[in-house]
């Protein structure tokens, strides 16, 4: 699914309206309709009061004609109208004209006109949205900050008001924090950014069928990865294949008091698919994963606490090296070393990453290597970001530079391609942040790649599984207990879905 700008909406808008000869308050009303329903669904009228707050362009337009059907539906709806002058967009006044004169009005064009107390549980956010242009301020501002220190629900209509959509705002700048925001047709790049949790809450996305030919035809390098997108890449388990039809992999990976995340990243790549699995750990960790995961071959190291040596690397379709790894200097020339001699794909993580970055060996890197970072050791490789839109501009510069696929691990998840093309993850939870949990995503992409599944496809449908198990786990037991073994558990149920 792509991610679009605001302009590029804003066309889509326009072609809609061209292509279906239908006048843009007849967009609008389909818009209102949708949130509409949406809302109702959500919040079922139970007596409570709702203010709609609208500003002067078609958001506030938007919110007007919502305002209308509420209140059609028997809904307690008061209207603020905030603009300090006259200036309004045609279809907001078209929407004006529309609201029924039983609907309370209060016009706000400066701080005095703000009622004491709000007398409203709900607040519906129709200030600004993509047509924000400049910060806010002023009576809007004012506005802003006022709701912001009310405990109300707020629902934001496409946009938190305040919140540009793909660039940084300024601390100072006033944002409506909205619990819910009801975006429509395409999600806005502002919405999977760390920094924008508290203003965009929850957000859903509802159609209302922009041109299907503009959608189509628009280019972007911003992608969120969908189910259909992943379900259409599974590969089927042939009738007649054997287990090296599925792939060799190899995981190096373990060290004393640290074979927990050897054994959690095989036990992943087992589930995933693979043939056949051979892991390379210390001695220490030899009976630890041959009781621990029976099904994987176990290549002891000759040194007793971390790995020094490669074993013959030639018999496997893909490399995983990482989890609990450790930087002994010796385990250091062996990640030196396999960067300069594999004969098959890598997929990095963890230690294996942060040796890079110490080593400053990230030009050693094999083209069209997969990295498994999370921010910190992102900036370790890449160097530190201003804020979550440098991190992303770093992540496609990383990636063009050195040819890579970066899986910045996150809430939202987004892998970098050697094109600079960006794709999100939106499965997985909170409950994820907990220790292990990114060595299985290490054994789940490894497994992949020994499939052959492209370096694109496997980083996609990885995550995209990976987030998935740990969805299937949070409905069984809760976020807060959820553990990493959880998600492999689950791994089966969650590869199970996309091949219904
Ligand atoms: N302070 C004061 N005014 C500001 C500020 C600011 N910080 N930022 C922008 N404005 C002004 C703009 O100058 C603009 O006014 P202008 O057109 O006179 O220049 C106005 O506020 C823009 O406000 P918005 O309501 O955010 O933008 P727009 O009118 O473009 O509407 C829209 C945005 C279309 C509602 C978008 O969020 C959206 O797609 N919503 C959902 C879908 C929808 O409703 N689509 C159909 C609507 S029909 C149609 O738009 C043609």
């Amino acid at each position: 699914m792509k991610i679009l700008t605001a302009p590029q909406i804003r066309e889509a808008d326009r072609q809609t309206i061209a292509e279906e000869n239908i006048p843009s308050a007849a967009l609008m009303e389909r818009a209102a309709n949708t949130f509409t329903d949406w809302f109702t669904g959500k919040f079922p009228d139970n007596g409570q009061s709702i203010l709609v707050c609208c500003g002067p362009g078609n958001n506030g337009g938007d919110g007007l004609a919502i305002a209308r059907m509420l209140h059609a539906l028997h809904y307690s709806v008061t209207v603020w109208i905030v603009s300090p002058e006259k200036k309004f967009s045609p279809d907001f006044l078209t929407n004006q004209e529309r609201l029924p004169t039983a609907i309370p009005v209060i016009n706000i064009k400066q701080a005095a006109d703000i009622p004491a107390t709000l007398g409203s549980d709900l607040v519906i956010d129709g200030l600004f949205g993509t047509g924000l242009s400049r910060p806010v301020s002023g009576i809007f501002a004012e506005v802003i900050n006022y709701l912001n220190n009310l405990p109300v629900v707020k629902i934001a209509i496409d946009v938190p008001s305040g919140l540009y959509t793909e660039q940084p705002n300024q601390p100072e700048d006033a944002i409506v924090q909205a619990q819910y925001t009801l975006s429509f047709e395409v999600p806005k790049l502002a919405f999977l950014l760390p920094q924008n949790e508290k203003f965009v809450g929850e957000w859903h996305l509802v159609s209302i069928n922009l041109s299907p030919d503009y959608l189509q035809e628009v280019k972007t390098n911003k992608y969120i990865i969908s189910r259909e997108q992943v379900t259409g890449l599974l590969k089927p388990r042939r009738k007649f294949s054997h287990k090296g039809t599925y792939g060799h992999a190899l995981l190096l990976a373990g060290s004393y008091g640290k074979m927990g995340a050897a054994a959690l990243a095989a036990q992943a790549c087992l589930r995933s698919g693979v043939g056949l699995l051979s892991v390379h750990c210390p001695k220490v960790g030899y009976v630890v994963l041959q009781t621990a995961v029976p099904e994987a071959m176990t290549l002891p190291d000759t040194e007793e606490t971390h790995l020094t040596q490669l074993p013959d690397l030639n018999i496997y379709q893909a490399i995983g090296i990482g989890p609990g790894l450790g930087k002994e200097s010796a385990t250091r020339n062996l990640v030196r070393q396999l960067l300069s001699t594999t004969p098959a794909p890598l997929v990095i993580d963890a230690d294996a990453l942060n040796i890079i970055a110490e080593e400053n060996l990230q030009a050693n890197l094999p083209a069209h290597s997969i990295l498994t970072p999370h921010p910190k050791e992102f900036e370790r490789l890449a160097g530190p970001a201003a804020n979550d839109y440098h991190r992303l501009e770093l992540l496609q510069e990383f990636c063009r530079n050195y040819q890579c696929y970066v899986v910045l691990k996150g809430g939202h998840t987004c892998i970098g391609t050697p094109a600079g093309e960006l794709y999100f993850n939106i499965t997985g939870n909170p409950g994820m942040a907990t220790g292990g949990t990114g060595d299985v995503l290490t054994g789940i992409i490894t497994a992949l790649v020994a499939q052959k599944y492209s370096p694109l496809d496997a980083c996609c449908l990885g995550v995209y599984i990976h987030g998935l198990a740990g969805d299937l786990a949070r409905n069984q037991i809760g976020a807060i207990s959820l553990i990493a073994s959880d998600l492999i558990e689950n791994l089966g149920a969650a590869f199970g879905q996309l091949s219904q």
